[in-house]
């Protein structure tokens, strides 16, 4: 609709929501960005926030006082880059075998687990169990249309018993789970902080530099609060990426091999790639940027004030979806922009070229901008450098015995994430040594 009516925004109403859509960097910079204070609230999702009860978590809430300090807790805490690349390297080289580098779902949250808590390894498996189900949940209640009660706010009155009013037992039951996933690796933490076993996490360095002269429950609320939200933030968004990397790079065969000779040049025989090296190998670094957003249409902000942009009134209460999907696939940034194409990220020396604007929009914009993004980067850029040094990715084979058709299909549906439909290739150990290293096989 931006192409059509020619302009980078538009404005729809929906059963009396006003939704304006941002389709460009500078519209979504100009407005999410430099007026910031305007635009940094969240939309109240009634079934998530009031019935499941994510009132100051999930980053569905209102931008306050709260919510900053949350955040702050966040980005000085957790995600900078230096604080996890050790224990990323350590989880992806503690194990080096196929379960561990190929179990993708297990490696990102036994991750998440230990940079967000301190609990690891097979210790986290109960907690991670209980936050994949409750994230199940989140992603049903957001997913655009899902609940009624988002639009007709008058329906939460509703009891539950009445005819059509299962929406209500279902969020008392994800109300259960979510008290659940926060509740109980945040007091192992707090355990083993009295004890004096604690290793360094989100939690525990931010309960650790608690102000003592202020109301320590509220300040345990909120660190309670942006623990839960990176353990969820961190692993759905991770596991997809991973995913849709995997696909690519059995669809595009020529690309998976110029990454491993890549690789193959920089590393000794028998080596996994390490943090230090990553400036060596750029073409894996390109790889990774490329423009397949996971949240293609970001997270939803609100604009708490009447505003004026490029002559257009835009209502308080707006909400506000930037486009990223199609920022990130702008002909004029990104020629060709449906190709998988890492080269184009490159200068004419092969190294990363700064002036091609890089997946920034992924993370989104201004207040609200993604505090995960570095640890992402990083947990991104060691997993899939590992797994093409370990794995040639190829399709299954079928039953005549021939390689089956390469085939990437995408889940139709509109959800907040954007991830690929369940797809079967081979993961081929590329050296004796590797193979020697499995105790499985992995298809
Ligand atoms: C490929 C990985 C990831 C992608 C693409 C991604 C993307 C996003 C996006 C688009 C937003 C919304 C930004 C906005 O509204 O403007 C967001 C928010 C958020 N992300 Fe991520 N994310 C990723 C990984 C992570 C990780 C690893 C963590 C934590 C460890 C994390 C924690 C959060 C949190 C807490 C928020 C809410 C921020 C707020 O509402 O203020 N994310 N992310």
């Amino acid at each position: 609709m931006c192409r059509k009516y020619d302009s980078d925004i538009i404005h729809l109403s929906a059963l009396g929501n006003s939704i304006i859509i941002l389709d460009s960097v500078k519209a979504a910079s100009d407005l999410l960005e430099k007026r910031s204070s305007l635009y940094s609230s969240r939309p109240n999702q009634l079934c998530l926030n009031e019935l499941v009860g994510y009132v100051i978590d999930v980053g569905s809430h209102s931008y306050n006082t709260a919510q900053r300090r949350h955040m702050e807790i966040s980005a000085k805490n957790t995600y900078k880059r230096n604080l996890p690349t050790d224990r990323l390297e350590y989880v992806s080289i503690y194990k080096h075998n196929g379960e561990n580098l190929l179990s993708i779902s297990r490696w990102t949250t036994v991750l998440i687990t230990d940079i967000t808590y301190g609990i690891q390894g097979e210790e986290a498996q109960p907690f991670i169990k209980t936050a994949i189900e409750a994230v199940e949940t989140i992603t049903i209640a957001t997913t655009p249309g899902a609940f009624a009660v988002d639009q007709i706010s008058i329906l939460k009155y509703v009891p539950e018993w009445f005819p059509g009013a299962g929406f209500k037992r279902k969020a008392r039951e994800w109300n259960l789970l979510r008290t659940k996933m926060t509740e109980d690796p945040f007091r192992v933490t707090k355990e083993r902080m009295a004890a004096g076993t604690a290793t360094p996490s989100l939690a525990s360095i931010a309960l650790e530099k608690m102000d003592l002269t202020k109301d320590i429950a509220q300040q345990e609320e909120l660190i309670k609060a942006a623990s839960v939200t990176a353990h969820i933030g961190g692993t759905d968004t991770i596991v997809v990426t991973i995913a849709s990397f995997i696909l690519a790079m059995l669809m595009n065969p020529d690309i998976q091999t110029r990454a491993q000779l890549e690789l193959d040049r920089v590393l000794a025989p028998g080596d996994l790639p390490t943090f230090s090296l990553e400036p060596d190998l750029p073409y894996i670094q390109a790889i990774i940027r490329r423009h397949q957003p996971v949240v293609p249409l970001c997270f939803p902000h609100l604009v708490t004030e009447d505003d004026v942009y490029s002559g257009y009134l835009i209502p308080k209460n707006s909400i506000i979806m930037p486009n990223v999907w199609s920022i990130l696939h702008n002909e004029e940034d990104y020629p060709d922009p449906y190709e998988f194409n890492p080269s184009r990220f490159l200068d004419a020396n092969g190294r990363i070229d700064p002036s091609v604007k890089d997946i920034g929009p992924a993370f989104g914009f201004g207040r609200r901008t993604c505090p995960g993004k570095e640890l992402a980067m990083a947990s991104l850029w060691i997993r899939i450098a590992s797994i093409l040094t370990c794995y040639k990715i190829e399709p299954e084979i079928d039953e005549h015995g021939n390689l089956a058709e390469r085939k990437a299909e995408w889940y139709p549906g509109l959800t907040m994430f954007n991830h690929p439909l369940p797809f079967k290739c081979r993961f081929i150990p590329r050296s004796k040594d590797i193979e020697a290293s499995l105790d499985m096989k992995f298809t």
